[in-house]
């Protein structure tokens, strides 16, 4: 293999040529596909002297059967090909010439799921970000914007649907039993947009008028048998649009949104112009066959593509270092949404954890980049938690610098200035900037500084002075390319709690001696935002009358690792009294931080483990405090998990760990029993299914209860939980039960687990459930369970969710995958090189997993090393797999 090229944001140049429209047809046939393609180009700089630049066009895995340029074909002298590029070395020096290309493809082939392939026999294209290149020869970067038509034909039999993007114009038969259809986008797009579907479909309808007044047509498509668990995602729809309208002001462009569903997808979801395509577990769901967690994925995600239609489709990004321009953004904009939806504190914690155990890792290990890269191999490789999740903290602190009003001011101006452009992260900064005369020093350092900073705070209370002051300091560190950083501009909210837990009113902050202004209206504030922007500063508040407790990083208003001089008894109040229910939470996750850390040591020196009393109590009251949400409780009295806690050893040990966490979660389920029990009791509920706060949150609470006295292996317990299992009449409360029921071997686990599948060996999307909770188990030696799993008949390595639940839910168990024996390691190294000739990017999603082997013992370091080495061996290696296989042993 040639050494794969990196390529550099900063070799960023503008395209010599433009293309204005694009007009193409694809003939889909069982064999190969023809794609014919006519583009009007245009030179960048108008009469570019006699000598034109060449004009290079990207194309992979084409066949090019003719090449025309203002009509009249080329010769092979006229342009050269190789593996991955047409160069059109001397094109016509006028402005504006035509170029005709007609390639042949063979979908049928493409296991890789980009470009245009089959799932379930239908025709399904999958673009961004480089797949187009796969459909036909083209300039395949976003910063290419034109208007399309595509005419799709094909047979009518078999694919009685055909769909492109925008409206459809016309349709017809054709001879030999086949039809065709036009489709005419008028929005310009960057061609990873673009999209095409064929096939045997059917579509849940409905409409939505916007509130200018535009009747849009809704459509779901999918097969004739999911089409009635498509209604919670229609719904879901049109709560999105109507909340973007009232929230952003912002309303959708054409008369029909289509959604469609497919059941082999390499993502979550894509926002191709009004052709969203679903990964099918984004959108197929019933009380029956979906728990509450994966309708409010189904919610958040639906919204998500939708959103995009605004943030990534009307303004798009310049190219694909700016991913993190629509992907940041629109993620902040669907945590918004479900917040509005559901619960804002709890959206907040759940987004909170899941940057801590799968952002925080990456951002410390071998694959560390900031939200805007600096350079890949290969882009796919960087649709990452840093780019989307770290990104949409990074918008969430313009709002929380800016407030509510100030962020739409620039949301407005952004769009304002940028409709209808491919631009950067600067032109959002600017818009943010501009619009609210705001002073950002040091915000632009997200961009382009990875770790996760950490800040230090020690307080100070002087009673004479009656003055409070707070001394802040940061330190990010270094990551691999980048050793010594810039300080950044961090927003820390804060609130002052005194001696009866309530919020004490803040008048005047100093920084550095200067007057900050607390308020803008002469009233006193109870948060307020303290800009640190160097790398210590110290801020003073007065008017202060007592020794405050402080409520730092309120809402967690910047993705920073926090340490503070607060104490466990702080820690205690704060988890009592703090009027900001994130960080009542958080005061909990700081205390079992602690707990399961010490603990660990205690594991790793033969010491016995013990609980202290104060921890149970403060559990007790959060379990039984009445005046609580439910499901915020569900959360508070969740522990971290494993993975957070090894993040924060020096060298991570997975066994004892996991040791700790059991050992804990089976001393608070016997000494609270009662407790559990009565919760269990209280929150059933034999009404019909339905999806909003009030009964997610008590499922919620039921469902934790449960996990916790399963932990206790007790025949009672046992006999309560098959119960749940037997009555339930959804899948939350019955996918909770056989969680419960599954923990320890036994023969009742092998009876239910055997009595799940037979219920639901007919849903593929529950089945792939049952594997993923098998996959994940703690039961030592699970490997060869899930190694026999593979087998199978469910199971199919080209499907991306299969492997996702079977593959990646192993990887996801602290005891198997990181099994000392290296059994878990080889099994992967297995898997990725299989794996890797059907679906390079389903790999190297996969060998991530074994980056961070350095964090572990010399002997699991071994053990990971040599299959990392074994991989990076292999011939005809992909370039995905190669960049995260090299980087991890670089
Ligand atoms: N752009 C998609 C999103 O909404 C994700 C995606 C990326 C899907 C690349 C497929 C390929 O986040
Ligand atoms: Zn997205």
């Amino acid at each position: 293999m040639e050494t794969p090229k990196e390529i550099f944001l900063k070799d960023y140049k503008k395209p010599d040529y433009y293309f204005h429209t694009v007009d193409l047809t694809f003939s889909l046939g069982e064999e190969h596909t023809i794609v014919s393609s006519s583009i009007t180009v245009y030179q960048r700089i108008e009469g570019n002297s006699s000598a034109p630049p060449s004009l290079v066009l990207d194309g992979v895995d084409l066949k090019l059967v003719s090449i025309k340029v203002d009509g009249k074909q080329l010769q092979k002298e006229d342009y050269h090909l190789d593996a991955r590029h047409l160069t059109i070395s001397s094109p016509p020096s006028t402005a504006r010439f035509s170029l005709e290309i007609v390639t042949e493809i063979q979908p049928q082939k493409n296991t890789s799921l980009e470009g245009l392939y089959k799932s379930s026999g239908n025709f399904v294209t999958h673009c961004e970000a480089e797949g187009f290149r796969k459909i036909t020869y083209y300039q395949d970067r976003p910063d290419i914007m034109a208007k399309y038509t595509c005419r799709v034909e094909g047979d009518k039999a078999l694919y009685p649907v055909l769909l492109s993007n925008g409206n459809l114009v016309e349709e017809g038969n054709l001879e030999g039993g086949k039809h065709y259809a036009v489709w005419e986008d008028p929005h310009k797009k960057p061609c990873y947009l673009f999209a095409l579907v064929a096939g045997q479909l059917q579509s849940r309808d409905d409409s939505f008028v916007t509130r200018s007044g535009r009747n849009v047509s809704l459509k779901i498509w999918t097969t004739a048998q999911d089409l009635p668990k498509t209604a919670h995602a229609m719904n879901s729809l049109k709560a999105a649009m109507k909340w973007d309208e009232d929230v952003f002001g912002l309303e959708y462009d054409l008369d029909l949104f289509n959604i469609v569903v497919v059941a082999d997808f390499n993502m979550g979801a894509m926002e191709n112009k009004s052709l969203n395509i679903f990964n099918s577990v984004l959108v197929l769901a019933s009380p029956e066959t979906a728990s509450d967690a994966e309708y409010a994925r189904i919610q958040g995600v639906i919204a998500h593509e939708y959103f995009h239609n605004w943030t990534g489709n009307r303004v798009t990004c310049r190219d694909w270092f700016q991913l993190t321009l629509k992907e940041g953004l629109t993620v902040f904009r669907d945590q918004e949404f479900s917040s509005d939806m559901g619960s804002r504190s709890v959206k907040r914690i759940e987004d909170v954890s899941f940057l801590r155990n799968n952002q925080f890792p990456e951002d410390a290990g071998p694959m560390a980049h900031p939200v805007r890269p600096h350079s890949y191999i290969k882009m796919d490789n960087f649709y990452t938690s840093t780019v989307y999740r770290k990104g949409a903290q990074v918008v969430r602190m313009y709002k929380t610098l800016l407030g509510s009003e100030g962020f739409r001011r620039g949301m407005d101006l952004y769009f304002k200035r940028h409709d209808g452009q491919a631009v950067t992260c600067e032109d959002f900064y600017a818009a943010m900037r501009d619009a609210n005369d705001a002073d950002f020093a040091n915000l632009l350092h997200w961009y382009s500084q990875a770790g996760t900073p950490t800040m230090n705070v020690t307080s100070f209370y002087n009673s004479e002075a009656k003055t409070y002051s707070l001394k802040f300091s940061q330190q990010v560190p270094p990551t691999p390319g980048q050793a010594v950083k810039e300080p950044m501009l961090i927003p820390v909210a804060v609130g002052l709690l005194d001696s009866n837990g309530k919020d004490m009113p803040l008048t005047s902050v100093y920084r550095d001696g200067m007057l900050q202004v607390v308020s803008t209206d002469g009233q006193p504030a109870y948060t307020t935002v303290l800009k640190i922007t160097k790398k210590e500063e110290e801020f003073d508040f007065s008017e202060i009358s007592e020794r405050p407790v402080p409520s730092l990083l309120r809402g967690y208003s910047a993705p920073v690792r926090l340490t503070s001089d607060l104490t466990d008894t702080d820690l205690f109040f704060l988890l009592a009294y703090d009027s900001d229910e994130f960080n009542r939470w958080e005061a909990g996750q700081v205390l079992s931080r602690k707990l399961m850390l010490s603990l660990a040591a205690d594991f790793q020196q033969n010491k016995p483990l013990a609980l202290n009393a104060d921890f149970v109590h403060g559990f007790r009251s959060m379990l039984t405090d009445g005046s609580l949400d439910k499901e915020f409780i569900a959360k508070a009295i969740n522990l971290p998990g494993v993975g957070e806690i090894t993040e924060m050893m020096d060298i991570a040990d997975p066994d004892a760990v996991h040791a700790v966490r059991s050992f804990i979660m089976k001393h608070l389920a016997s000494e609270l029993k009662a407790e559990f029990l009565k919760t269990v009791e209280n929150n059933r509920s034999s009404d019909p299914y339905i999806f909003n706060h009030s009964n997610v949150s008590r499922r919620a609470l039921k469902n934790t209860a449960l996990s916790y006295l399963a932990t206790l292996e007790d025949s009672q317990i046992t006999e309560l939980a098959l119960n749940e299992y037997k009555t339930a009449t959804n899948m939350t409360d019955q996918f909770a039960a056989l969680t419960a029921l599954v923990q320890h071997p036994s023969k009742t686990r092998d009876d239910v687990l055997a009595d799940f599948y037979g219920k639901w060996e007919h849903d593929y999307l529950v089945v792939n459930k049952w594997f993923g909770l098998q996959a994940i188990s703690d039961i030592p030696g699970n490997v060869e369970n899930v190694r026999k799993l593979l087998k199978h008949p469910a199971f199919d390595l080209r499907n991306p969710n299969k492997v996702r639940s079977l593959v990646g839910g192993f990887c996801g168990s602290p005891v198997n995958f990181h099994a000392k024996d290296g059994s878990g390691y080889k099994f992967l190294g297995e898997i990725v090189l299989q794996l890797d000739k059907l679906n390079p990017q389903g790999a190297s999603r996969m060998v991530s997993a074994l980056s961070r082997w350095r964090r572990y013992d010399e002997t699991r370091q071994a053990h990971a090393k040599a299959q990392l080495e074994m991989i990076l061996s292999t011939n005809g290696l992909s370039e995905n797999v190669f960049e995260i296989a090299s980087k991890s042993l670089a």
